[in-house]
């Protein structure tokens, strides 16, 4: 066993040359120039073969080549996970990864991590007992250490690869230049691993462009440097200042006492994707309720409309007709608390079920921020899904992306949510009022608002 490994090894070194040169991608060598493939071949047979993932993934790295030499110099065993453990059971963020083209290599090493330059069938895997094989693979790289695959037995004698996959079928293809193993994940190279989590952080760091921070004057509540509000901005681009500046006054809203920035940023026709997304919610059924108070609550779709259009983007949990006829007549019938409500389910950022279920699956628990100042919803996972909300208020992601623009996306749930200690589950009271309010767009409002939270001892 080891002699034929030694033996391999000279290959490989040959091969180092070889891949490097032939894995460029821009290296299209004409089909006659390169040596001819034996239709029997592993390699045929692979990619007639079930592992339809394997093969699309090997030519999506442009490795091809680089194996039909390979099978002409000596035997292949390859290690082919199957198509389910490629589709569904991988991180779908190190799958956009991989395809990235400029992740090209860490592709190539991924897949070149599966194949041995050997043969080795069942019959050579180490025995029970006996310590296991490693073998070099065809993965090739820098640090070299992270090349070799272990081939041992488990406890019941099933065979398993990398430590990590079973076999599920072994010797599944046999051809005379090789043959496939089927096993049940993917195996993945330290070097990969390294650097999927060097460019993700990378990433998010790039994600933010290196300007200097915008500096917000206290007093007015706008960027101090009004230059930069006048510098021609790229469409898209995310405004400077919190969405709860851009807000108009109101009273469940943050101490805001000018109007946002408002002027010549309308990038995007908000109002328009505002009603979008309300007639989406009316033909997908079962939001009826929640429409119809958008429809009816002028000021509050206006907002939206008005926050998309400076460039905000909003995530609205949509509870449904179960969900809103659960609120009693008391709940809904004072002056300002169906605002007050809805303001509690808007997010302000863009969030997608995958967004959303990928963070709280990492990191357990998520506060997200809302509109209704300074109340968070709290999201973690629960029985597969997000589970927003705490206490007795809680309430599932129950139709994911309803609608999604890009700009707002609204995720249907199955329960309405309060702020934890919030009176509203039981009694209806708006919130406290802003201790400024120099645009009353909201006069009435603010009196009853006025009323009540000076019943609860607060000055307004
Ligand atoms: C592959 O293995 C078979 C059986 O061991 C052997 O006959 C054949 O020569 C090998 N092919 C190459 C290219 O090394
Ligand atoms: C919306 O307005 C219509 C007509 O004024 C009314 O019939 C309906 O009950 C209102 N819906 C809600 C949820 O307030």
């Amino acid at each position: 066993m080891d002699s034929q490994i030694y033996g391999a090894l000279n290959l490989i070194m040959f091969f180092l040359a070889a891949i490097n040169v032939n894995s460029l991608p821009q290296h299209v060598l004409p089909k006659s120039t390169s040596t001819q493939i034996s239709s029997n071949s592993v390699l045929v047979a692979l990619l007639d073969s079930h592992y339809t993932e394997l093969s699309e993934l090997v030519e999506k790295a442009l490795l091809l080549q680089t194996l039909e030499q390979a099978v002409t110099q000596h035997n292949i065993t390859i290690f082919a996970p199957s198509n389910e453990a490629l589709e569904r059971q991988m991180d779908p963020e190190f799958k956009r990864f991989l395809l990235e083209p400029r992740n090209l290599k860490s592709l190539q090493n991924l897949l070149m991590y599966h194949m041995i330059p050997a043969r080795v069938g069942s019959n050579d895997w180490p025995r029970e007992g006996t310590d296991s094989a490693h073998h070099n693979t065809l993965c090739v790289d820098e640090s070299e250490s992270d090349n070799r695959l272990m081939l041992s037995k488990g406890n019941s004698g099933e065979k398993i690869v990398g430590g990590v996959a079973r076999v599920v079928r072994p010797d599944d293809v046999i051809r005379p230049d090789g043959l496939i193993h089927g096993i049940e994940r993917l195996l993945v190279p330290q070097s990969v691993q390294e650097d999927f989590n060097r460019r993700r952080n990378l990433g998010s760091i790039s994600a933010v462009l290196p300007e200097g921070a915008p500096v917000v004057d206290p007093r007015t509540h706008r960027l101090k440097n009004s230059k930069s509000l006048k510098k021609p901005v790229t469409p898209g681009s995310p405004p400077a200042l919190p969405v709860y500046d851009a807000m108009a006054p109101g009273p469940s809203l943050a101490p805001a006492p000018a109007p946002g920035p408002g002027g010549a940023r309308h990038h995007f026709d908000g109002e328009s994707q505002v009603k979008d997304f309300i007639h989406t919610l009316l033909h997908y059924g079962g939001y009826n309720e929640l429409a119809d108070i958008l429809v009816n609550l002028t000021s509050l779709a206006t907002e939206m409309g008005k926050l998309v259009s400076e460039g905000y983007v909003l995530t609205v949990l949509a509870p449904n007709d179960e969900a809103m006829a659960k609120l009693t007549t008391d709940q809904l019938s004072d002056p300002g608390a169906p605002e007050q409500i809805m303001y509690y389910h808007i997010i302000p950022e863009y969030q997608t079920e995958e967004s959303m279920y990928n963070s709280v699956r990492r990191f357990g628990k998520v506060q997200y921020d809302t509109l209704r100042l300074p109340h968070k919803v709290a999201a973690e996972e629960a029985d597969g899904s997000v589970k927003f909300g705490q206490g007795e208020e809680t309430a599932y992601l129950f139709d994911p992306d309803i609608y999604t623009d890009g700009r707002i996306s609204v995720q249907g749930i199955d329960g309405v949510l309060f702020p934890v200690g919030s009176l509203e589950g039981k009694v209806v009271a708006p919130a406290t009022a802003p201790k400024v309010v120099t645009k009353q767009r909201r006069g009435k409002l603010m009196e009853i608002g006025c009323t009540i939270t000076g019943a609860f001892g607060q000055s307004c």
